[in-house]
């Protein structure tokens, strides 16, 4: 029987490290507090970004949202990460992703103080990680590797085979478990022979963006298995070519109108020998790695001021 790796245990032992950081900040007079931009009125975003700021308070942290219209002009919203630069009772700050077409993300990345870039993308930051040497990592893909080893998944020498090339994790994770000594294939819409290098994987990490698309017949029966989607299906015939009736995901489907379901296909996971699930792999460690880079931030900007 596959192993169900669970993200909510390995969440709460992040948040019981940071317990006692925190107490020490605030011993010092610091209270860590993360500001987030959220920009419109996206309905995942703004429950993403509530899931962070709940996240944070349960902590003792501050958190502040500002929100702006989806029609905000990019100088408004550069003039406000400038306030927030300036601000030392801000620690962190994240722009929620994605943004209108008419904004530039990488001008408004690039005006975060690297110092407060609690997700990591800053061009310097990113730079740092290809050098090894980040204090900012961005937070899902070094959840990834804090499930991993809260697991003992070995890495070292193992061939690690990632779908997917974002910046926000197939980049990022792809670079982690190579200065972890892996062997790293990076996979993308483009790549002829997907199932074959899924099934060479030792460790797969699926992070596409498409309900159910890697498919049972590709896994490694000795693979671990890392779902990083989250996709929301909301129609019974899509599910309904998915899962059999009488799968878990029906259950959850007809009670609530709509259920998660991972890149990964759900009848995969038992054919692993372990996988992370959708609900409650990846997302939760995301989130407590994303408390855990603004008590880092916290931490480097009171030793900076000498407080
Ligand atoms: N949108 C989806 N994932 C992320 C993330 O990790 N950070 C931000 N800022 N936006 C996102």
């Amino acid at each position: 029987m596959a192993r169900r790796l669970d993200g909510k245990a390995v969440a709460q032992k992040i948040y019981d490290e940071l317990f006692l950081r925190i107490e020490d900040l605030r011993r010092r007079g610091c209270v860590p507090c993360l500001g987030a931009i959220l920009v419109g009125n996206d309905s995942s975003s703004r429950l993403y970004v509530q899931n962070k700021q709940k996240a944070c308070e349960q902590m003792g942290l501050r958190s502040v949202v500002q929100t702006f219209p989806a029609d905000v002009s990019e100088d408004q919203l550069l003039g406000h990460i400038e306030r927030w630069n300036q601000d030392p009772d801000i620690h962190g700050i994240l722009v929620q992703l994605p943004l209108p077409p008419h904004l530039s993300k990488a001008r408004l990345i690039e005006a975060i103080d690297p110092r407060k870039d609690v997700d990591g993308f800053h061009p310097l930051n990113k730079g740092l990680l290809m050098e090894n040497r980040a204090h900012l990592v961005p937070c899902t893909p070094a959840g990834i590797l804090r499930m991993l080893d809260a697991y003992g998944v070995p890495i070292e020498g193992r061939h690690c085979v990632v779908v997917g090339r974002s910046d926000v994790v197939g980049k990022p994770i792809a670079t982690l478990l190579l200065h972890r000594h892996a062997t790293v294939t990076i996979c993308h819409s483009r790549t002829t022979h997907l199932p074959d290098l899924v099934r060479s994987g030792d460790i797969l990490v699926a992070a596409i963006g498409r309900a159910a698309y890697i498919q049972p017949d590709w896994v490694n029966p000795e693979a671990t298995l890392v779902d990083v989607g989250i996709n929301t299906v909301t129609a019974a015939d899509v599910l309904g070519q998915i899962v059999p009736e009488g799968h878990p995901k029906w259950a959850v489907f007809l009670q609530q109108g709509w259920v998660l379901l991972g890149d990964i296909h759900p009848l995969a996971y038992e054919r692993a020998r372990a996988y992370t699930p959708v609900p409650g792999g990846v997302g939760p460690l995301t989130v407590a790695m994303l408390v855990y880079n603004t008590v880092r931030a916290a931490e480097l900007q009171v030793q900076e001021r000498g407080t």
